[in-house]
């Protein structure tokens, strides 16, 4: 049996993720190999997603956490400009349309946000 630790993990204060500006960057472990990461504001919700295009598999941001496409309103990939919903992750246009962002679950409770490991996701130590 492995050993999970499956306590939420801090990840940043609620205000450091913005209504569609910005990002949390941020790592975990993907069945034991180190996976990027980042979180986002979209509808007032904090969702992460693995930075992992659902295209080709490579990271997403044209800088580091730079997410967003010019009006904000999209994630959008640097490397063919898929375009995903951020509330949900799903590649709204693009190459692989219909597909989806890995999501990594958050919770946002007393002014922080903590994501929340899994058999998928563990933290880095
Ligand atoms: S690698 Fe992201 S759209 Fe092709």
């Amino acid at each position: 049996m492995p050993d999970l630790n499956l306590a939420p993990q801090f990840l940043c204060v609620s205000a450091d993720l913005r209504e569609r500006e910005g990002s949390v960057l941020f790592e975990v472990l993907e069945y034991g190999r180190t996976a990027p990461a980042f979180a986002v504001r979209a509808n007032q919700q904090a969702v992460a997603y693995l930075n992992r295009c659902a295209h080709v598999p490579t990271e997403l941001d044209w800088q580091p956490g730079e997410f967003w496409d010019h009006e904000q309103k999209f994630i959008i990939c640097s490397v063919h400009g898929a375009l995903y919903e951020p509330a949900h992750g799903q590649c709204l246009m693009g190459p692989c349309t219909g597909k989806r962002l890995v999501s990594v679950p958050l919770k946002e409770e007393g002014g922080q946000v903590f994501w929340l490991p899994s058999d998928r996701f563990q933290p880095v130590f």
